[in-house]
């Protein structure tokens, strides 16, 4: 019972960014390729003057350049000022066998247009035209005045879409103007998706994730060419792709390839896959395939479409029902499988001994697109008590009840919306985002916590109204801030934009988000008890709330302690 409940309302948390992620993922070629030069003159570049939408002002017509690497000539663009642009190829790979690094530079999918953007991956929900298996690209940002000997950082972007949907194409993921307020290289990833990437027939795990360490070693081989210092490498991701971020901190044979990490919105409460819910939920898709699991001939003659639309799009309906643990949010993901990946990297088993820096973000309001898109009408008590009941079991609903922050008789209005969002928000995301900081720490490691207290309305979140209010942040709008993509930033996101990207210049630099000589607030690394969580876009520190050593992940289990996984 327990296991569906938890279903019913929290597992699917995530849900939310998939039905529009992918439309708007063209949003990005438009904007990139078809928008005019702007005349620098015009009322509307005199009128963005000094913000980041500026860049627009500074658009060139696109101009072809290249480099030498060692994997060959490098071909490339530039087409906003100051930056240029490379899609490339980093890995291939037979279907549902690991990738491996290419040998030799090349455009994505065999294309002869430098100006051309890399075909996602496969993936449900958009036409099969703007997808390829042979999808394992990048884009590559790097600001024009670096020279062979520059040794600049540089910040890997992991995209989200719960291992399901996304690409390096998303709307906000242009990385121009990270890359020239960071003086540093970004490098926008795209991996393996869905059954391809996380669920094989003949039992391979975590490809998608290999999919992602080959970027890294790719990088490493063609990072000096460019002016990047291969040994200053930052990976970094937003929801599954912090996820993903989580996951490469706890695969050991990784560790040489990067030397900090940055982790947004990472819906910590999911654990990794254990390898027994692996093989249940493999063997689930199989079933679902119309092949079985060794004739080659019947799963080559699939069409990726088949896949990710048949029983991919089942396998992420349905997995819930058949191994509770997988939630509906990520299904099909990382996997524990002891040899890749060798701890939980939670609370539930040895912590390893760890000494990279982290930067661990969270956004006040991660649960609201789904709490206000699920319930649009106010919650009375009643159903707010039979809700947290069925979504947490008796047990833990006990425990929640007994906490000032989700208790009863507080709600305004009598509406009990705003408890179950901060409980969404605290149960998936900050509170297991705290816990594992406080993990970090314990073991050797730094970490800097912050909760964004302003954000930029990622595209499809005014779908719903909540989201769209005053002071509120939900999942994802953070992401426009770091790339500093916001179209037309007011004031308080502005101010942000240019700190997040001034304290990540700094981390990427040297560790500590906090840039030498400036005046913004004192980041204060987490302890083991206190994370010192300060609020960004506002000042002071975040407020604790649930968010205690003693309360979450000790009174009250996550998930990942619930379904051992
Ligand atoms: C190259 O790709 C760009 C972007 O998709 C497109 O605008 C341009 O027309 C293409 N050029 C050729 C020669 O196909
Ligand atoms: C990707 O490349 C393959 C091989 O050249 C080609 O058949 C396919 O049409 C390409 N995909 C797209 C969507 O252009
Ligand atoms: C995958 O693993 C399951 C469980 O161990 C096993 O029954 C099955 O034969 C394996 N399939 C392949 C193709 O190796
Ligand atoms: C792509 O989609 C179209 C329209 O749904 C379909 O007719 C076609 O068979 C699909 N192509 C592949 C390779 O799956
Ligand atoms: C799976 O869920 C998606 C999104 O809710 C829905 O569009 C689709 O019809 C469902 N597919 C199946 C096979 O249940
Ligand atoms: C919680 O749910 C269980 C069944 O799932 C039920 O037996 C119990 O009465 C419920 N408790 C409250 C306080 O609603």
């Amino acid at each position: 019972m327990v296991a569906f409940s938890i279903i019913s309302i929290l597992s699917s948390l995530l849900l939310a960014s998939l039905s529009y992620a992918s439309p708007v993922s063209r949003q990005f070629s438009n904007s990139r390729l078809s928008l005019p030069s702007l005349d620098p003159q015009s009322w509307f570049c005199r009128l963005v003057h000094a913000t980041p939408v500026h860049k627009l002002c500074l658009r060139e017509r696109s101009t072809a350049i290249s480099v030498k690497t060692r994997l060959g000539v490098a071909q490339g663009v530039v087409d906003v000022s100051g930056v240029n642009r490379f899609s490339v190829k980093y890995a291939s790979a037979e279907r549902w066998s690991p990738s491996s690094v290419v040998t030799a530079w090349a455009l994505p999918n065999g294309s002869t247009n430098v100006s051309s953007l890399p075909l996602m991956c496969p993936q449900p929900f958009v036409d099969n035209s703007t997808y390829t298996e042979d999808c394992m690209s990048m884009i590559l940002y790097i600001p024009t005045t670096l020279h062979a000997d520059s040794d600049v950082p540089t910040l890997m972007w992991v995209h989200g879409g719960s291992f399901m949907v996304g690409s390096a194409t998303n709307p906000g993921l242009d990385g121009s103007a990270l890359a020239l307020a960071t003086d540093s290289i970004v490098a926008v990833i795209q991996y393996r998706l869905g059954a391809l990437g996380f669920v094989a027939p003949n039992n391979q795990t975590n490809l998608g994730l290999g999919d992602a360490v080959n970027a890294l070693k790719f990088l490493t081989t063609v990072l000096p060419s460019f002016g990047g210092d291969p040994s200053k490498i930052t990976i970094a991701g937003q929801s599954s792709g912090a996820n993903m971020i989580r996951a490469l901190l706890a695969v050991p044979s990784a560790q040489s390839l990067f030397q900090s990490a940055i982790l947004q919105s990472d819906p910590m409460d999911y654990g990794f896959l254990s390898s027994s819910d692996q093989v249940q939920l493999q063997q689930y898709f199989v079933s679902n395939l119309g092949c079985t699991a060794t004739d080659s001939a019947c799963l080559n003659a699939l069409t990726a479409d088949t896949i990710v639309n048949g029983a991919g799009l089942w396998q992420f309906n349905s997995s819930v029902y058949v191994v509770p643990a997988a939630t509906q949010s990520e299904p099909m993901r990382v996997v524990n499988d002891g040899t890749f990946i060798t701890s939980t990297l939670d609370s539930t088993s040895p912590f390893p001994s760890v000494s990279k820096p982290i930067l661990l973000s969270n956004v006040v309001d991660e649960g609201g697109y789904t709490i206000y898109g699920s319930f649009p009408d106010p919650i009375p008590e009643a159903e707010y008590v039979a809700i947290v009941n069925a979504s947490f079991g008796e047990t833990r609903y006990e425990a929640l009840m007994g906490s000032q922050s989700y208790a009863v008789g507080t709600a305004q209005n009598g509406d009990y919306r705003p408890q179950l969002q901060v409980l969404a928000t605290d149960s998936v995301w900050r509170c297991a985002t705290w816990t594992f900081a406080r993990n970090w720490v314990s073991n050797g490691g730094t970490a800097y916590v912050g909760l964004y207290s302003v954000g930029a309305s990622y595209p499809g979140n005014s779908a719903v109204p909540f989201c769209t209010e005053p002071g509120v942040v939900c999942h994802q709008d953070d992401i426009e801030i770091v790339f500093g993509t916001a179209l037309i930033p007011n004031f308080a996101q502005s101010a942000l934009i240019t700190e997040m990207q001034a304290r990540y210049k700094s981390f990427l630099y040297s560790g500590n988000p906090n840039p030498d000589d400036s005046s913004y607030t004192d980041w204060q690394a987490a302890g083991t008890s206190d994370v010192n969580a300060i609020l960004l876009g506002s000042t002071g520190d975040a407020p604790i709330g649930a968010c205690t050593p003693s309360f979450w992940g000790q009174s009250v289990a996550y998930d990942y302690q619930v379904f051992n996984i």
